[in-house]
């Protein structure tokens, strides 16, 4: 029951998303602000980027894990930021790149903020692809260290947040302390 309630959870946003555009088709109306392919852009990449806080967060609930079936929970969150990051990719590619994969190359060899997206975007789909069971069995102690991989992600996601956020910084801001506090909590952690 855990695992269909925070599916739904996780499939609210992308829900929303696509009753105002049908709205907006059906009823003729701009549900979307002045530039719906920028709201675009910027909600999937907030919702990915919650999303990857919150599968950290849920790893430092491990002692817990066993009774709340929290690996299988953080699988869905983490496969959720997948398809949200995926989401915002697309959006990007299509309403900021004109569908021009030249477009998005020059970006990537000119702005920063789009070098430690495309890497954190990278690795998200190393871990998205690696997060099957055969896979957990396969690669034994080569996954953990993969999965280890998920605070170097947030730190790019954080970089990225800050460089990108033009209007937005509150949200840049929660996230990188929220970043130094889960990586606080890691570091303590290894100590002990
Ligand atoms: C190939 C990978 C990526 C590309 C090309 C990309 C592109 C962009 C662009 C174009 C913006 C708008 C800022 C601007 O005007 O330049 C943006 C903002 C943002 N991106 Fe990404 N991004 C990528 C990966 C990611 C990933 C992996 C995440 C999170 C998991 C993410 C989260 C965000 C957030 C939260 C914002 C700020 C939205 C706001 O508050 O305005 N991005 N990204």
């Amino acid at each position: 029951m855990p695992t269909l309630a925070l599916l739904s959870v996780c499939l609210a946003p992308f829900t929303w998303v696509l009753l105002k555009v049908i709205f907006s088709v059906v009823l003729d109306t701009n549900y979307f602000g002045a530039d719906p392919g920028i709201e675009l852009v910027a909600f999937f990449g907030q919702i990915a980027t919650l999303f990857l806080f919150l599968t950290i967060s849920f790893s430092s609930l491990g002692k817990i894990s066993k009774t709340w079936g929290i690996p299988r929970m953080r699988r869905i969150l983490g496969l959720s930021v997948f398809f949200y990051a995926t989401l915002h990719l697309l959006s990007y590619l299509i309403f900021l790149g004109g569908l021009e994969v030249g477009t998005y190359f020059h970006d990537l060899m000119t702005k920063k903020r789009i070098i430690f997206g495309s890497l954190a975007y990278f690795f998200l789909f190393l871990l998205a692809a690696t997060s099957f069971d055969s896979a957990v069995r396969n690669l034994a102690k080569v996954w953990s260290l993969l999965h280890r991989l998920v605070y170097f992600i947030a730190g790019l996601v954080v970089l990225h947040v800050f460089l990108s956020s033009k209007a937005n910084f509150a949200f840049a801001f929660f996230f990188f302390c929220a970043y130094l506090i889960l990586i606080g909590l890691r570091l303590q952690k290894a100590w002990r």
